[in-house]
Order: C-alpha cells, then sequence, then structure tokens
C-alpha cells in the first residue's frame, strides 16, 4: 500500500500565519506539522509516501524535509497543484504514484493519538473498495458527518448545518485503485472544489464502504482554535503512540 499525504491549499483560515509560508509547515508543539501524517504512515508501515503540496511555499518542503532522511527513509515523493482544486483534486495528482495500488490518503492537518495500524491491517483484507474512520466530536458541523443506520453507513455528508450525528469522517481514507476513475467523475461543489466527501459517498453508493472508530484523539490544526488544541495534545499524550 502506498500512502499520500495532501498538503496543499491556502490554509486561509490560518491568515496572517499563511502567508509566508504554508499550514502544514507551521509548528504543531515541537514538530512541523507535517511531521506528524508522516510518522502516522510509517508506524503503519507504509514507507512509500508522496506528498501533494502546492501554492507559494512548496520549495520549503523539499528544504524541510529532502529525501525523508529524518523519518529513516530513503525517499520521499513529491508532487505539486496547481490552483484551488480541492482535497480529491489534490488527491488525482497521485495517480501515477499509485499506479493501480491500493492507497492510504491522510490530510496533512490530521493529527492522531494512537495509529492506524489494525484499519490498514483490516483494508489489505478487504481487498477491494474503500474504508474510513469515525470519531466523535462536539462540532460535527465543521467536518464530513457520517450518518450510521445499525452498522449500516448510509451517506456522508459534507459540513450540514444540522448534523445528523456526532460522527466525523476523520481525514484519513483508505481506497484501492478505482479511486482516481472515480475522482474524475466528480462534479465542483458550491464551494467550487472536488469534494473528498463526493468520492467517499460514490464508494458508499456502490456498497464497498466499510468503516471503523479510531481509539484515542484526532483532531485537525486548520483553524487557530484546532491549531492550539493540536499542540496541547501533543505535548500532553505525544501523538502517533502504540
Ligand atoms: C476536510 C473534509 C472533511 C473532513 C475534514 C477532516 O475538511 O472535507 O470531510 O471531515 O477534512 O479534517 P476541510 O479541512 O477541507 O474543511
Amino acid at each position: 500500500m502506498k500512502g499520500i499525504i495532501l498538503a496543499g491549499g491556502l490554509g486561509s483560515r490560518l491568515a496572517p500565519l499563511t502567508r509566508i509560508t504554508n499550514k502544514h509547515l507551521l509548528p504543531v508543539y515541537d514538530k512541523p506539522m507535517i511531521y506528524y501524517p508522516i510518522e502516522a504512515l510509517i508506524k503503519a508501515g507504509i514507507t512509500d509516501i508522496m506528498i501533494v503540496t502546492g501554492g507559494n511555499h512548496a520549495g520549503d518542503f523539499l528544504r524541510l524535509m529532502g529525501n525523508g532522511k529524518d523519518f529513516g527513509l530513503k525517499h520521499l515523493n513529491y508532487t505539486y497543484q496547481e490552483g484551488e482544486g480541492g482535497i480529491a483534486d489534490a488527491l488525482s495528482l497521485a495517480e501515477y504514484f499509485a499506479d493501480g495500488e491500493p492507497v492510504c490518503v491522510i490530510l496533512g492537518d490530521n493529527i492522531i493519538e494512537r495509529n492506524i495500524v489494525k484499519a490498514v491491517r483490516d483494508f489489505k483484507e478487504q481487498k477491494t473498495g474503500a474504508k474510513i474512520l469515525l470519531k466523535e466530536v462536539p462540532d460535527p458541523e465543521r467536518f464530513g458527518v457520517a450518518q450510521i443506520e445499525g452498522d449500516r453507513l448510509v451517506s456522508i455528508v459534507e459540513k450540514p448545518k444540522n448534523p445528523r450525528s456526532n460522527l466525523a469522517v476523520i481525514g484519513i481514507y483508505l481506497y484501492d485503485g478505482r479511486v482516481f476513475d472515480i475522482v474524475k467523475t466528480l462534479k465542483p461543489s458550491e464551494r467550487g472544489e472536488l469534494e473528498i466527501t463526493d468520492v467517499n459517498n460514490a464508494y458508499v453508493q456502490d456498497g464497498t464502504m466499510t468503516w471503523e472508530m479510531l481509539d484515542g484523539w484526532w483532531t485537525d490544526a486548520g483553524t487557530f482554535e484546532s491549531l492550539l488544541r493540536a499542540s496541547v495534545l501533543v505535548a500532553q499524550t505525544g501523538a502517533n503512540n502504540e
């Protein structure tokens, strides 16, 4: 399985911090934000990793991480997203890298207390389709929200005004090689982006999406509040633990 970290975007919710750097290079406690998703992948045994970045500071990723020596890697792959096409558009840039293999996709601002070892193992057994991870949150309207009936995932709604549950779809996704064909069928949403929630709903509709609850805390770090929370949580417990 290959790993893809999506680290583009303008980070406009964090302006002016993001005027002179990329959001994913900002500090979360004692490391740049992007270190956490890289470590999460490596912990799960995924070492063939591509970073999709964009914007005005892409060169700084290379200056910071080079070939990934800090992580014990021999090589890191990079690609560049032109413009602001959204998460699913960023993902499409990794098609040639994935080369038909299953992928684990992580949003570069998602940080977890524990690990995704079990989810990755389960998905390898599942072989086709996709898997998402869910976490109970107090503010589901900020996220993709899963509607579950019994054990069945009925649908995912992106940032609903009236959420049907408190189950956020976290930014760690497992997909089979079909994901890139699905992205090609998407139409831009109201915010003008190709939405990862639309990718996920395509798998839900064809009955090949599975889900698991994530153990331990999860946070994004894309707003001032969540960036602060991420630093405090990492300082308290560390991230990517056993
Ligand atoms: C994105 C996804 C959303 C997901 C969230 C997790 O939101 O669109 O479905 O729950 O990441 O961090 P965004 O960060 O673009 O607001």
